[in-house]
C-alpha cells in the first residue's frame, strides 16, 4: 500500500492512472480500478486468482469489495510466465511515455538501461488498455527484461519486491529523460551489445541494484 501511495509521490504518476500488483499464493494482490492513490487503503486492495476471479480475502468476507484495476490480465499474465517476479508496476510516467508514444524504446546509450536486463528497453506495439492483447505485447517486449514501455501508454517494470518494481520504474523513467536530453544534439551514439553484456556481468558481480542491505562477507 505505501509503495502505491509512493508512485505518485514520487512524480512518475499521477491521477487514478497506474497500478500495482504482487504475488500472493494462487494469485495476485492488486490496486482497484479508478480510485486515486490518496484515498486507498489496504482493504481496498483486490485477490484475484490467475484467472481474475475474486479469491477470497478478510477484506472481501466483509463485503464485496472494490473492482480490480483494469490492467489486472498484464499483472496476472506477467507474475504468472515469471516465476522470478513477485511484483508488477504500471504507470504513465511522462518522458517514459513521451518516447512510447513515437513506438521508440530506449537503446544502450547508457550503461544503466542494463538495469532492465539487457542491453535496450523494448517498446511495445499499441494495443488498447485493459484487453488480452496489450497482455501479450508486454509479456513479450518484457521477454528476458524487467522493464519495458507500452506503445501510445507507459510503462510496465518488475521487481523481487513492490521496493524494487517502484525503483526500477524510477529509473526507466529518469533513463527516459536522460535519452530525451541527450537526443537534443542529435542522436547519441550507443554502447555496443559486448559492452552492454559486460555491464550486466558487472552489476551481477557488484549486486549492483539489489540495495544496500547485505555486504559481501
Ligand atoms: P486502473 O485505474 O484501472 O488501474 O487503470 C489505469 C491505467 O493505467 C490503465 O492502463
Amino acid at each position: 500500500m505505501a509503495v502505491a501511495r509512493q508512485m505518485n509521490a514520487s512524480g512518475i504518476n499521477q491521477g487514478t492512472s497506474g497500478n500495482l500488483s504482487a504475488r500472493i499464493e494462487g494469485g495476485l494482490l492488486i490496486t482497484p480500478t479508478s480510485l486515486p492513490y490518496e484515498l486507498m487503503g489496504p482493504e481496498d486492495l483486490v485477490a484475484l486468482d490467475w484467472q481474475g476471479q475474486p479469491l477470497a480475502s478478510a477484506a472481501m468476507a466483509e463485503g464485496p469489495g472494490r473492482r480490480p484495476s483494469s490492467e489486472w490480465r498484464l499483472h496476472a499474465d506477467v507474475l504468472r510466465l515469471r516465476p522470478e517476479i513477485q511484483a508488477v508496476v504500471h504507470c504513465h510516467s511522462i518522458r517514459a511515455t513521451a518516447l512510447a508514444c513515437h513506438g521508440r524504446g530506449i537503446p544502450s546509450f547508457h550503461y544503466m538501461v542494463a538495469v532492465a536486463g539487457g542491453a535496450d528497453i523494448r517498446c511495445s506495439g499499441y494495443a488498447t488498455f485493459g484487453t488480452g492483447e496489450l497482455s501479450q505485447l508486454a509479456v513479450q517486449a518484457l521477454d528476458g527484461r524487467l522493464a519495458c514501455l507500452l506503445g501510445h501508454h507507459g510503462q510496465v517494470a518488475l521487481g523481487t519486491s513492490p521496493e524494487q518494481a517502484l525503483r526500477l520504474a524510477i529509473e526507466v523513467e529518469t533513463l527516459a529523460a536522460m535519452y530525451l536530453e541527450a537526443s537534443r544534439l542529435g542522436e547519441p551514439p550507443l554502447l555496443s551489445q559486448e559492452e552492454m553484456q559486460r555491464v550486466q556481468q558487472q552489476m551481477g558481480k557488484l549486486l549492483y541494484g539489489c540495495g544496500p542491505a547485505t555486504a559481501p562477507g
